[in-house]
C-alpha cells in the first residue's frame, strides 16, 4: 500500500550534470577550483573550536580585503542582498532620514529596502549611465541631516562606478553614517573602507571574489557598531541574568539583526542562526586566494581584462555603454546594434559556445549586453574566447565587420599590458 499523496515509483530526475559553462555576465561567475574544494570539507558544529577558529580567521582575512581595521568584519549568511538588508534594517529606525544615491537598479534597491524600514528617503539621482556629483550629495546631507547616506559602488545594472572618496568626509562632517554596497567591486576594484571613511560596506562572493553566491561579507565601523548595539534586544530564549538590552528601538528583523549577529561572531558566541559552514569555507578560501594574489595585482588583472573586452567590442564596431570616465573595470555594457535579435545573440552564445553573457534591466532591457570579466574569468583566454564567440554569433546574425578584429584588438591590449 502506498501512503496517500505518494506515488509508488518516486520521481528522482537525473543527476545534475550539465556541460561546464563560461559565465561572462555580471555575476555569478565561475567559481575558483580552490573554493569548490574548500566547500567539500566536512561540516563542523558551529561552536566547535576548530570552526570558531575558522570564523576568527575569516574576520581577519576580510579586514584585509576591505582595507580596514574594523573589529566588526564578518559574514552574513545569504546573498549580497541579505547583507544590504541587514545593514539598512539595523541602522534605520522608522522615521529616520536616509539620503540614497540612485543611478541604477541597485540604488533603487537601497530605496526599496529603506522604504520597508519606514525611513524617510531623499534620493540624489543621476541618469542611468552616469554617476552622482559629490556636491549634490553634500547639498542633500546639509539640508536633510540624515542618519544614514547609502550608495552603490559599482552598479552592475549600468556598469558605472560611483566615486566615493569625497562622500565619506561629507558624512563625517555632518554626523551621518555612510553605507556602501560593494557587491560588484570588492576584490576587483579598490574599496578602501577606512581611507574613504565608509562606515558599513557589504559584498557578495559571486563577482570579483570568485565564489558562489550565498555568503555576504560585511564590515562595520565602531561608530556604526555603537549605534547598532544601542538597539540590541537579545532574543528572549537566549537572555541570561544581567544580559540587558539597549535603549534604542528593537531592530525590525530577527534574522538580519546585526546586534545579535555580532554577538554571535564575538567571543560571547551567543547563538543566533546555524552558521552556513560550507559557505564560510567558501568565503574564507575566496579571501585567501585574493590576498595571496595580492589586491593590487588583482585590481590590475581586472582592469586589463576590462580594457581588452572594451577594445575587442569596439574593434567589432560595437559601442560601449555609459560615461567613459566612470566605467567599472570588471563589467562592460555593450550596446546591441540596431536590427539585431538581442535575445537570440545571448541564446546562441549559450547554445553554440556554452558562454553566458548578461542581459539588462529596466530602461536598458534589450539595449545592452553586459560582459563581465571577474574572478577566475578576468583572464586572457576567457576574454578572447568570449570575443571570438560573440564575433561568430554577430556575423551569423548578419552584422558585418572584419573577421577577427575583436580578438586581435583584445590580444593587442594583452600584449601591451604585459610589456
Ligand atoms: C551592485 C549589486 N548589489 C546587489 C546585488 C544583489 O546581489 P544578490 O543577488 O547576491 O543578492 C547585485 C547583484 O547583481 C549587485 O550587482
Amino acid at each position: 500500500m502506498t501512503t496517500p499523496g505518494m506515488s509508488a515509483k518516486p520521481e528522482t530526475f537525473s543527476e545534475i550534470d550539465h556541460p561546464p559553462r563560461l559565465l561572462m555576465g555580471p555575476g555569478p561567475i565561475n567559481v575558483h577550483p580552490r573554493v569548490l574544494r574548500a566547500m567539500s570539507a566536512s561540516v563542523l558544529g558551529q561552536f566547535d573550536p576548530e570552526f570558531t577558529t575558522y570564523m576568527n580567521q575569516t574576520m581577519a582575512l576580510y579586514r584585509q580585503v576591505f582595507a580596514t581595521a574594523n573589529c566588526w568584519t564578518f559574514l552574513i549568511d545569504g546573498t549580497s542582498r541579505a547583507a544590504i538588508e541587514a545593514a539598512l534594517v539595523s541602522t534605520l529606525e522608522p522615521g529616520d532620514d536616509v539620503v540614497i544615491l540612485n543611478a541604477g537598479r541597485f540604488g533603487l534597491l537601497l530605496a526599496e529596502i529603506a522604504a520597508r524600514c519606514s525611513a524617510r528617503i531623499t534620493l540624489v539621482e543621476a541618469p542611468w549611465g552616469e554617476v552622482i556629483d559629490p556636491g549634490a550629495v553634500e547639498e542633500a546631507v546639509r539640508r536633510v541631516r540624515p542618519r544614514l547616506v547609502a550608495a552603490v559602488h559599482g552598479d552592475t545594472s549600468t556598469t558605472m562606478a560611483q566615486p566615493l572618496e569625497e562622500i565619506g568626509a561629507i558624512c563625517r562632517a555632518h554626523d551621518a553614517l555612510f553605507y556602501v554596497d560593494a557587491t560588484a567591486t570588492l576584490a576587483g576594484m579598490p574599496v578602501l573602507t577606512d581611507a574613504w571613511g565608509l562606515d558599513i560596506v557589504t559584498a557578495g562572493l559571486q563577482k570579483c571574489l570568485g565564489g558562489p553566491s550565498g555568503s555576504a561579507p560585511i564590515t562595520i565601523s565602531d561608530r556604526a557598531a555603537d549605534h547598532i548595539f544601542a538597539r540590541r534586544h537579545v532574543e528572549r530564549g537566549l537572555t541570561v541574568p544581567g544580559g540587558g538590552g539597549g535603549a534604542g528601538l528593537r531592530i525590525g528583523s530577527n534574522y538580519f539583526d546585526l546586534a545579535m549577529i555580532m554577538d554571535y561572531w564575538s567571543d560571547k558566541r551567543l547563538n543566533h542562526h546555524t552558521e552556513a559552514a560550507s559557505m564560510l569555507y567558501a568565503s574564507r578560501e575566496c579571501a585567501r586566494v585574493a590576498l595571496e594574489e595580492g589586491l593590487e595585482a588583482r585590481f590590475a588583472r581586472h582592469t586589463l581584462a576590462g580594457r581588452a573586452v572594451r577594445a575587442g567590442v569596439e574593434a567589432m564596431g560595437l559601442e560601449v555603454y555609459g560615461d567613459p570616465a566612470h566605467r567599472m573595470t570588471n563589467v562592460t555594457g555593450v550596446i546591441a546594434p540596431a536590427g539585431i535579435d538581442y535575445d537570440r545573440v545571448r541564446g546562441r552564445m549559450r547554445e553554440d559556445f556554452e558562454i553566458e553573457i548578461g542581459s539588462a534591466f529596466g530602461p536598458l532591457t534589450g539595449k545592452i549586453w553586459r560582459i563581465g570579466a571577474m574572478g577566475v574569468n578576468a583572464r586572457k583566454h576567457a576574454v578572447l574566447t568570449t570575443l571570438a564567440a560573440l564575433e561568430a554569433v554577430l556575423r551569423g546574425e548578419g552584422f558585418g565587420f572584419a573577421s577577427g578584429a575583436g580578438v586581435d584588438a583584445a590580444l593587442a591590449v594583452y600584449r601591451d599590458g604585459a610589456a
